[in-house]
């Protein structure tokens, strides 16, 4: 394994999983890792495929220097299961939707997103902000960005061990 791969998934791919697409492939190339760590991100549902990120995602990412004007909403194959190492799902029905996908050979991870965070012990999941207000958005990035630092520091620490 010399590279690791993550996809990050929600419902519609235009609201939450753009935004940890986003958080976390800025992270990855500020730490210098864009050549080893690849991150890709998809929707349970097809309802916006080709659709650039929710307007209020991506206001809410460049205020905080996160652009996410590049991405395209695209829907979950049952080739990501034999692409990515890691599928980090935001919510409980989306774990359930991605399981019912998930072949038994399937040998990465999947799991909440928000089993990395490290500030926020009272969330276990990264809440829809679609139908809600503003600040819904922002929640958003404050959990992912908080989990994101986590994960990248997971991967990190992976990354030097198969150098040892
Ligand atoms: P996301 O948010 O799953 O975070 O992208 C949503 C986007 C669209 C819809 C629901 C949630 N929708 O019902 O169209």
């Amino acid at each position: 394994m010399s590279k690791i791969s993550v996809l990050f998934v929600c419902l519609g791919n235009i609201c939450r999983s753009p935004t940890a697409h986003g958080v976390f492939e800025t992270m990855v190339s500020q730490a210098g890792l864009e050549n080893k760590i690849v991150v890709d991100s998809c929707g349970t549902g097809d309802w916006h495929i080709g659709h650039s990120p929710d307007e209020r995602s991506a206001k809410a990412a460049l205020t905080r220097g996160y652009d996410l004007n590049h991405l395209r909403s695209r829907q979950i194959t049952p080739n990501d299961f034999n692409q990515f190492d890691y599928i980090l799902v935001m919510d409980e029905q989306n774990l359930t939707d991605v399981k019912a996908l998930c072949p038994k050979s399937f040998s990465g991870q999947l799991e909440l997103f928000l089993n990395y965070a490290n500030n926020f012990s009272d969330y276990t999941e990264v809440p829809d902000p679609y139908y809600g207000g503003a600040s819904g958005f922002d929640n958003v990035i404050d959990l992912v960005e908080d989990a994101s630092q986590s994960l990248l520091t997971a991967l990190q620490s992976k990354l030097e061990i198969q150098h040892l």
